[in-house]
């Protein structure tokens, strides 16, 4: 990123105006945190119910405490996790505007990994509020073009960083009641966050975690995404490929279940576009949002996939699955 840029990026923060940046998990629409009338534009420019709280972005830990309250768990979480796709929930300072929490008395702390995120930062001196750089409720942009795409006419400057190298949003744990809770999981896993405080995090039980303000019709490309479980997934492809819809299948993340009898060539005889064939969770997890609007660019009326095995990465993407399947 050239300097030019980058003090470009900063002046327009601090007239008050919108600039959206790479993460390592998303692009984000940033604005001055400390500002709320530029807070107030990042929700008219996604068109996001005012009562969702935005997650403050910082340029090091040692910020946190200008924002929230720590704790000894708060503590132990950030150094080992910032700069990283973690996002802190905590009880806000009293000097805190309720603009970027939503009306609420905590606030979401998070210290981005991508050097352009940093430097943008650094540069700028303050914090930064940003949700993902979409419209309400679609699917999150983990390319440039995407956040280009996604407003159009109306797209603010956005800052080139190449593609997200988690391609999912951060996972938000809330520190501000007593038991540690995930309120969304995502780019740092259950396992490895519970490995680090020493005990469990509360999941609410039905499986479909919530971080207050989050829908559960979220991420959602316009084709219509059906859930098949992994052993029906075959069986479904070949019944749809005798209706006049056109039909995308998003292959199961490898290394769960289901992925053994399926492949490209196979699956390539019955769907119209066939995605998802990698290696790794991580490179699955990465090219998700890519390949939900790959879907829609292809036209594709419905998309069958398969939910993978709610460990690691895939908690996370089994969350956005369900909520890109779900009906509003
Ligand atoms: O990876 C990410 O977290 C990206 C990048 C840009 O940092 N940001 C992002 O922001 O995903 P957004 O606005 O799309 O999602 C923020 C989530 C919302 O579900 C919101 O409810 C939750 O964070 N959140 C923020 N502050 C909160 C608070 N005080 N209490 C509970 N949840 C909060
Ligand atoms: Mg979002």
């Amino acid at each position: 990123m050239d300097e030019a840029t980058l003090d470009h990026a900063v002046r327009l923060l601090r007239k008050g105006q919108l600039v959206a940046f790479p993460t390592e998990t998303v692009y984000g629409l940033g604005a001055d945190a400390r500002n709320d009338r530029a807070v107030a534009a990042i929700y008219e420019k996604k068109r996001r119910p005012s009562q969702h709280p935005l997650i403050v972005h910082l340029s090091d830990g040692g910020k946190l405490t200008d924002w929230a309250h720590s704790s000894p768990m708060a503590e132990r979480l950030a150094q080992r996790f910032w700069p990283g796709p973690l996002t802190l929930v905590l009880s806000k300072r009293e000097d805190v505007s309720r603009v970027v929490t939503g009306g609420r008395e905590t606030i979401g702390l998070r210290v981005p990994k991508h050097p352009v995120a940093l430097g943008l930062l650094r540069r700028f001196g303050g914090a930064i509020a940003a949700p993902s750089a979409n419209r309400f409720g679609s699917v999150s942009p983990t390319h440039r073009e995407h956040v280009l795409a996604e407003f159009g006419s109306e797209a603010p400057l956005v800052l080139e960083g190449g593609s997200c190298e988690v391609g999912l949003e951060s996972t938000i744990v809330g520190l501000a009641e007593g038991t540690p809770q995930l309120l969304r999981p995502g780019g740092i896993s259950r396992e490895a966050l519970e490995a680090e405080l020493g005990c469990a995090l509360s999941v609410p039980q039905d499986g479909v975690v919530r971080a207050p303000g989050s829908h559960p019709v979220h991420y959602s490309p316009n084709a219509e995404v059906r859930l098949v479980p992994p052993e029906r997934l075959h069986a479904e492809c070949v019944r749809l490929a005798t209706k006049p819809i056109s039909v995308g299948v998003l292959l199961p993340m490898p290394g769960g279940r289901g992925g053994a009898e399926l492949n490209i060539e196979t699956v390539a005889t019955f769907a119209g576009v066939v995605l998802g064939g990698v290696r790794s969770p991580e490179d699955y997890a990465r090219q998700l949002y890519d390949n939900l609007r790959a879907f829609d660019r292809h036209g594709c009326q419905v998309v069958l996939t398969t939910l993978p095995e709610p460990i690691g990465i895939g908690l996370a993407v089994a969350d956005r699955l369900t909520r890109a399947a779900a009906k509003g």
